[in-house]
């Protein structure tokens, strides 16, 4: 049928990502070794698991309050003041979904039509996208790449001057990905100060939080600093401390003011996280949660380390060795064109990868790189990256 269609600009123009765009051409294929997405290899552990098992026996199946269970609410408060020292009342917290729900309502919260939500870049390319689909436009930051210090930056003069009288939210993943780079308490003073005064909201994104490699139990948090009527957002996840990626929860931290507005937003957006699965996630806060993590914190250390043995042998590739999350944001010397290269390595030599191309909005500096995720098995790590080794050979580079 031809004729006039509803569709807006923002939806028509939307285009998958990247990563998705690779991962197409081989998800699930049992031959293919998966570097691609953001997850470890370990499946949920067991008493996670067993919680939500017995929720569910126990007839937990049915509606409940859209911001969450008030135990698992309480368990959250009670982990931020262990995490980060931080006051949260269970006011300020809602479960509405997952991760990505909770950036969802954040943005619903600040944005308008035609407003602009600076980016901390290269980003996770579901950020842009939301905001695109929030009706506002991203307008990228991008983080300075220093290798003589062997450390990106982000140059806050840059970040302001990036901000006008449209702009609604600054955005930042700290520990981020791709990078792995951790924003310090001091700039988070500043960007803290810079909001206030400007009245942007800040939505501070620390899915990432206790993934880090300085021996802290968090990276520092906008949490420790925010008032509790600060327009600050902050986003929390059960998907990567606690290998719990499929289940579809976490958290969002928001101004008491919004509290009644977030009770809305969670009922019409997912109407809350689904019940029997919520006592699982309580459970990932207990003691053995905590053990847990502490196990994946190793085993993400580990790969950390298997990586950067494995580049400290390469010539063509280098890395920034992150100080949070759990990505190799590899640079390849003379990778001109990250998309083409990473679907041809699902081909050639079986290993899936995100290319650069992924994390930014054109940005040619993105196009030499390749996101792999190393929360993985040592050994099968190793093959990834021997397998990229392998396409990087003179006889496979035909397309640099
Ligand atoms: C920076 C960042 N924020 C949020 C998420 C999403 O978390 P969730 O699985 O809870 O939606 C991801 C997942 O990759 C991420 O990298």
């Amino acid at each position: 049928m031809t004729g006039k269609k509803p569709y807006p600009a923002n939806i028509t123009g939307l285009d998958l990502s990247g990563i998705t765009k690779v991962a197409m051409l081989g998800m699930g294929d049992p031959n293919i070794l998966p570097l691609w997405f953001g997850e470890t290899d370990l499946v949920t552990p067991k008493f996670i698991r067993d919680a939500a098992t017995k929720a569910l026996e126990d007839g937990k199946t049915f509606y409940i309050h859209a911001r969450g269970i008030q135990a698992l609410r309480e368990g959250l408060a009670a982990y931020h003041k262990r995490t980060s020292g931080a006051d949260v009342s269970v006011d300020r917290i809602t479960v509405p979904g997952a991760a990505m729900l909770a950036i969802t309502c954040a943005l619903q919260s600040v944005v308008e039509t035609g407003d602009n939500v600076v980016i901390v870049s290269p980003v996770w390319p579901n950020i842009f996208q939301a905001v695109k689909l929030a009706s506002a436009v991203p307008r990228m930051v991008r983080l300075d790449e220093n290798w003589e210090t062997g450390k990106w930056s982000l140059d806050l003069e840059k970040l302001f001057g990036a901000c006008d009288e449209r702009t609604k939210a600054i955005f930042i993943a700290s520990p981020g990905n791709p990078t792995g780079w951790m924003m310090s308490a001091a700039e988070q003073k500043q960007v803290l100060a810079f909001a206030r005064e400007r009245g942007i909201a800040i939505i501070s994104d620390e899915v990432y939080g206790t993934l880090v490699y300085d021996g802290s139990v968090h990276a520092p948090s906008f949490l420790s600093i925010a008032e509790p009527d600060d327009a600050v957002f902050v986003i929390g996840s059960f998907s990567k401390p606690w290998a719990m990626t499929g289940w579809r929860i976490g958290w969002l931290v928001h101004p008491t003011s919004l509290a009644t507005a977030m009770g809305v937003m969670a009922q019409a957006n997912n109407t809350g996280a689904a019940h029997f699965l919520q006592y699982g996630a309580l459970a990932a806060l207990s003691p053995q949660g905590e053990e847990f993590r502490k196990e994946l914190l190793a085993r993400c250390a580990k790969g950390r380390e298997v990586v950067d043995r494995f580049i400290n042998g390469q010539n063509q590739i280098r890395w920034m060795k992150p100080d949070g999350a759990f990505y190799g944001y590899l640079h390849v010397e003379g990778l001109e064109d990250s998309l083409a290269f990473a679907q041809q390595m699902v081909k050639s030599v079986q290993v899936g990868v995100a290319p650069g191309a992924a994390f930014s909005l054109g940005d040619p500096l993105d196009e030499s790189y390749l996101r792999i995720c190393f929360a993985q098995d040592a050994e099968k790590l190793a093959d990834g990256l021997n397998r990229i080794s392998a396409a990087l050979t003179p006889t496979s580079v035909s397309l640099f």
